[in-house]
């Protein structure tokens, strides 16, 4: 059904930046913004165990893959282990802006426990749906360069990174997952990725919020106050999800592929940009 597949000469290259550890950074580093910050912040706070449990989900399921896939989940685990070690970088700056990072991520590895409890095909089908999403947030952070206007240098540059990678290996988790249920008849395909996507966006999202809140607490923001905030940041100005909301309805198309979005130039030029920006 699909009408579209991953390119057959994408090639996934990791590229191993390190972010200066010392880098020194304002308490709300996002253009003095504390709701873009702490949603900035809340999101690198859930990287480290989220991309460890791509990384087993996919893994799992790489036996008998064709050889080209078979590369590109090589490539994958590289590139997710790589984002890892830079996000836990990043959340230390965090941490040392004075936020208290801890019961965030406890937070986020009790939410990912509720995944990890579910069989190996619906870790792997919710991973799908959450690299759509990073995917997605990827696209928007390069294409929108008012999400990350007023940014330090070398916290911009780890997010252009990480959303460059994020496209270039966004068909991965999907091709597997395709592989995975090819046995089973296209409806009923079509019927589960619908349910995961669905299932996972709600987690995703009260993950998101949560974890935000709590930051925004820290910075004695709370209540309506809070909520207020983080809602016209997410929805209205500069409004990330509602950015978002064409890429994300597409994916409960039958014949959807995450590479019907060709967004390879888009990186091509961010990467020249990365480079000269070193
Ligand atoms: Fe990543
Ligand atoms: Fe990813």
């Amino acid at each position: 059904m699909a009408t579209s597949a991953t390119p057959a000469d994408l090639k996934i290259k990791p590229r191993d930046l390190h972010i200066d550890r010392e880098a020194a950074t304002p308490r709300w580093w996002m253009n003095g913004d504390p709701f873009g910050t702490a949603v900035m912040n809340a999101l690198s706070l859930t990287f480290p165990d989220g991309e460890r449990f791509f990384i087993q989900s996919v893994k799992r399921f790489a036996k008998d893959t064709p050889a080209n896939l078979a590369a590109d989940i090589r490539a994958f685990t590289v590139q997710e282990g790589a984002h890892t070690r830079e996000h836990m970088a990043f959340n230390a700056i965090t941490a040392r802006a004075g936020y208290d990072t801890a019961e965030i991520e406890a937070y986020v590895t009790a939410r990912l426990d509720l995944a990890r409890a579910r069989p190996p095909i619906a870790q792997l089908a919710a991973t799908m749906a959450l690299e759509h999403f990073t995917a997605a947030f990827a696209h928007r952070l390069l294409a929108d360069p008012d999400l990350l206007k007023g940014a330090p240098h070398e916290l911009a540059r780890l997010w252009r990174w990480h959303s460059i990678e994020e496209i270039e290996h966004k068909g991965v988790a999907y091709d597997v997952y395709q592989h995975a249920t090819r046995d089973l008849g296209p409806l009923t395909r079509w019927r589960l990725r619908g349910r995961a996507m669905f299932l996972t966006t709600l987690l995703f999202t009260r993950t998101v919020r949560e974890t935000t809140l709590m930051l925004l607490k820290q910075d004695g923001i709370v209540g309506w106050k809070a909520r207020l905030g983080l809602f016209r940041w997410l929805w209205l100005e500069p409004g990330l999800y509602r950015r978002m909301v064409g890429d994300y309805v597409a994916f409960y198309k039958p014949d959807f592929h995450p590479w019907q979005v060709d967004d390879r130039l888009l990186i091509g030029e961010a990467e020249i940009a990365l480079a000269r920006s070193a």
